[in-house]
Formats: C-alpha cells, sequence, structure tokens
C-alpha cells in the first residue's frame, strides 16, 4: 500500500532522513519507534507532503505522490494526525470533526455517528470548543477528525503522549479495531513495548536511519531493543 525509498530529508544543513526504505502492506500495522530526534515525525511528515526528501519516491497504492500536495493526498485515502493533536481550538468539536470530511460532505452524517460511537466522550462534548478539552480529549478528536475522511492508510504521531494509562489503553484499543476493520496503520509511538505489541511488523530509526526491522514479537524480544527501549 505504502512503498518509501530512499528517502533523504534535511532541514537547511542538519541531515534529518538517510536512506529510509520501508513498506507497509495492506492491513497491517506497522510501528517506527526510536527515541527523541531520530526522525520518526519527519519520515510522516515527508509521506504527508509536509516536507520533501531530494531523494528517492514515496509509492502509494500504485500511484507516485512524492510530489503530490498535502491537502489532495486526503481525497486519496492517506490521513495524518500529527504530534501534538493540531485540532481547530476555537471551533466546537462537531465542526472540528465536520472538517474532517470536507473532501467528502457526504460522509457528514454517518461520520459522525460511527466517530461518536468509538469515542462517546466527543458526543456528550459536541458543542464544547475544542480548546478547553482535556489533552485526551484532544487526542480523541484529532483521531476522530482523521477518520472523518475515510483513510485506507491512517498515520498516527504519538498517539498516547502526555495521556494517563487507562486512555493510553483506550487510544491502542482503538488503533487495534481500526485495523480489525481494515483500516491500514502506520504508527509512530515513543511507547515501544505498546507499539511492539500490537503491531505486524516494526522499523527502529536512529539518528535518522533505519537500523532494524522485523516482526513486532521478534523486537519485542530483542535484547537491543528491551536495553534500549523497553527499560531492560
Ligand atoms: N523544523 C526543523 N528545523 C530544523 N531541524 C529540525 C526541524 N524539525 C526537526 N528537526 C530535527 O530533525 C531531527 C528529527 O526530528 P523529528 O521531529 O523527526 O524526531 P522524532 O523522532 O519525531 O522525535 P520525537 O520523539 O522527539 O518526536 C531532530 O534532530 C530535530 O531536531
Ligand atoms: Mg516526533
Amino acid at each position: 500500500m505504502l512503498k518509501v525509498d530512499n528517502l533523504n530529508v534535511y532541514y537547511g544543513k542538519i541531515h534529518a532522513l538517510k536512506d529510509i526504505n520501508f513498506e507497509v502492506k495492506e492491513h497491517e500495522i506497522v510501528a517506527l519507534i526510536g527515541a527523541n530526534g531520530a526522525g520518526k515525525s519527519t519520515t510522516l511528515k515527508t509521506i504527508s507532503g509536509m516536507l520533501r526528501s531530494s531523494t528517492g519516491s514515496i509509492t502509494f497504492g500504485n500511484e507516485d505522490i512524492s510530489h503530490i500536495e498535502s491537502y489532495k493526498l486526503i481525497t486519496k485515502g492517506l490521513a495524518h494526525v500529527p504530534e501534538g493533536r493540531r485540532v481547530f481550538l476555537q471551533m466546537t468539536v462537531e465542526e472540528n470533526l465536520e472538517m474532517g470530511a470536507y473532501t467528502n460532505p457526504r460522509y457528514i452524517k454517518e461520520g459522525l455517528e460511527d466517530v461518536y460511537k468509538r469515542f462517546p466522550r466527543l458526543l456528550h462534548r459536541r458543542n464544547q470548543i475544542a480548546g478547553t478539552l482535556s489533552g485526551g480529549e484532544q487526542q480523541m478528536l484529532a483521531m476522530g477528525r482523521a477518520l472523518m475522511s475515510q483513510p485506507k492508510l491512517l498515520m498516527l504521531d504519538e498517539p498516547s503522549m502526555g495521556l494517563a494509562p487507562i486512555l493510553v489503553d483506550q487510544i491502542f484499543d482503538i488503533v487495534k479495531e481500526l485495523h480489525e476493520q481494515g483500516t491500514t496503520i502506520l504508527l509512530v509511538e515513543q511507547n515501544a513495548g505498546k507499539a511492539l505489541e500490537i503491531a505486524d511488523r516494526a522499523y527502529v530509526l536512529e539518528s535518522g536511519r533505519i537500523v532494524l526491522s522485523g516482526t513486532g514479537a521478534e523486537l519485542a524480544q530483542s535484547e537491543e531493543i528491551k536495553k534500549a527501549y523497553l527499560g531492560g
């Protein structure tokens, strides 16, 4: 479904991604793990067209998307929930969700029902201004807004960041459920333990390079990974 070939991304002189190659097959959950600054968010931003690679290509479905603008990728079924839940703070919960369906307005009614079923908290707060939601609720809203575009591939950047353990579990359950219902998922997480638990496959990034890859189970067993990311 997604194939990333030989990406090199620079911020000025900083070489943030170095010869990155990986793929996500249909119906997989693939995790990208790595320390702070490893290049995880840069990878997602490059796929979703917010940054450009100076080499290589990105193929989604059968199409080279490396030069397509971000907003057009949504209509092709690629959704990106960026780090730090960028919701529209001055709009209500429901207005935010409706914005998520701007590419397919006919889906709004059904989409709202679907999102409210997954995130009942959002239903109770549908008329609340998004800026007054808690961090966890904003994360749910950011995910809900992405779902309103009916994505084939959902890219999530640290969905569990800053959330209490019970909410982390809820978010991971929702990711699993979306996957079971057919959505392909590319998941970036600091919480390597949980990410490897649900991932079919995973890649480990270190200083802009992929240094390890394998199935979630293989990596969870790896001594190197245990030491570096799973607390020994
Ligand atoms: N706008 C920018 N300008 C300059 N350097 C940047 C910029 N954004 C990111 N970088 C650098 O690129 C590298 C990769 O950053 P990135 O945000 O992709 O890391 P990450 O793996 O997502 O880290 P984290 O887990 O902390 O979110 C870092 O060294 C970072 O300082
Ligand atoms: Mg990041």
